[in-house]
């Protein structure tokens, strides 16, 4: 018998949901697409493709269970020594998303702490870690870590690189506080900071994450931590217990990206030559762009702010119609008032039409103003 009293409080939330401009739907990127993470162009990459095939053939196809179960094999081990060698942490342990491994890392460390400072643009998932660990937050402004007073029993949580906003952390504020550092390179990893392999910080005093579904193009991510706080994880992130272990040529693949991100540093250079053109000509339109230092001229996450839902989804309707993909974002991926379109620039798509991009929107932009 149909539950007509529920369907009826189903379709009541559809519709409030579409009436604030927030509904949404997946959608197949169509034209020149700017709305993925896949940075350095990578996803593509034959090799990748070639390396998941022999994972495939040797291993199978799917994990069988969680890692404490039948779903460990060698591939982990093998993929977990490489990445942590990659970025030169002491240990890593291989989560099947980002979202995941922050669920897992911030309700393991959350509770050990007197205090737990967040930045007010953390991801989605780092908050709801902190939600789930049923601890005190308190939230500090966004990049605000130099105004903190810590001690070694207060938990900083941030990112290296913000993921809507697309500017950086203040590392030199970061490495003068005595707080334990949790941050997350979800955005940065591949692409950043000592040729992708990370942030360089004292692994008695830090935690990371990085993903592998952006700039590396697999999926997949990685805590990277102390071998002791591997230990931890692995005996009570529920995450980790109580999920089946990715398939294995999901490592399989990322150990073929860590080679390619090594070798291939041309990548990261087209794309910070791309990003700071970019950023040249829509800073037309909002010269905040290029009010940045050498770095934040590279992000290739250029946020077009138009401070409206409805403002940014037409201004993403008419770049979609004109062969652009650029999603609007909207509450709660960013606060009410901070509606934008995020660019996201990468090797998938050539400099010239980049460009051409570029310039479409600062004419556009310009009548929305
Ligand atoms: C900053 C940040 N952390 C974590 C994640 C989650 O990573 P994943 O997409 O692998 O679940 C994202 C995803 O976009 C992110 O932007």
């Amino acid at each position: 018998m149909e539950n007509s009293l529920i369907a009826e409080r189903v379709r009541a939330r559809l519709t409030a949901i579409r009436q604030a401009n927030l509904y949404r739907e997946p959608r197949v990127s169509t034209g020149l697409d700017f709305s993925h993470n896949d940075y350095l162009g990578i996803s593509s990459s034959r090799l990748l493709a070639e390396a998941g095939a022999r994972a495939l053939e040797i291993l199978g196809s799917g994990s069988q269970g969680s890692r404490l179960l039948g779903g460990h094999s060698r591939m982990f081990d093998e993929a977990e020594t490489a990445i942590a060698e990659f970025f030169g942490a002491p240990a890593a342990l291989f989560f099947s998303s980002g979202y995941l491994a922050n669920i897992a890392l911030v309700t393991t460390l959350s509770p050990l702490f007197d205090r737990v400072l967040c930045d007010e643009l953390n991801h989605a998932s780092l908050i709801d870690g902190v939600r789930l660990a049923k601890v005190e937050k308190t939230i500090f402004p966004h990049n605000g870590v130099s105004d903190l007073i810590t001690t070694p029993t207060d938990l900083i949580i941030t990112e290296a690189l913000f993921s809507q906003n697309g500017d950086f952390v203040d590392q030199r504020a970061l490495s003068a506080q005595a707080a334990f550092v949790l941050l997350d390179q979800a955005h940065s990893a591949g692409v950043f900071f000592e040729d992708g392999r990370g942030v360089k910080r004292d692994w008695s005093t830090t935690a990371m994450t990085v993903t592998f579904g952006k700039a590396f193009g697999v999926g997949g991510a990685c805590i990277l931590c102390s071998a002791q706080i591997r230990e931890l994880l692995i005996n009570s992130a529920r995450p980790f217990i109580f999920s089946t272990a990715p398939p294995p040529v999901v490592p399989a693949m990322v150990m073929e990206s860590l080679k390619i991100v090594a070798k291939e540093s041309w990548r990261r250079e087209a794309l910070w030559a791309m990003s700071s053109q970019v950023r040249a000509v829509l800073s037309e339109v909002d010269p905040t762009l290029q009010n940045t230092d050498e770095w934040g001229q590279r992000s290739p996450i250029i946020p077009v702010r138009l401070g409206a839902a409805d403002r940014a989804l037409r201004l993403s309707e008419n770049m979609r119609q004109s062969g652009f993909e650029t999603r609007a974002i909207r509450y709660p991926t960013v606060k009410v008032g901070e509606e934008r379109i995020r660019i996201s620039l990468s090797l998938s798509v050539s400099e010239d039409n980049a460009l051409g991009m570029a310039k479409y929107l600062v004419e556009l932009w310009k009548e929305f103003l």
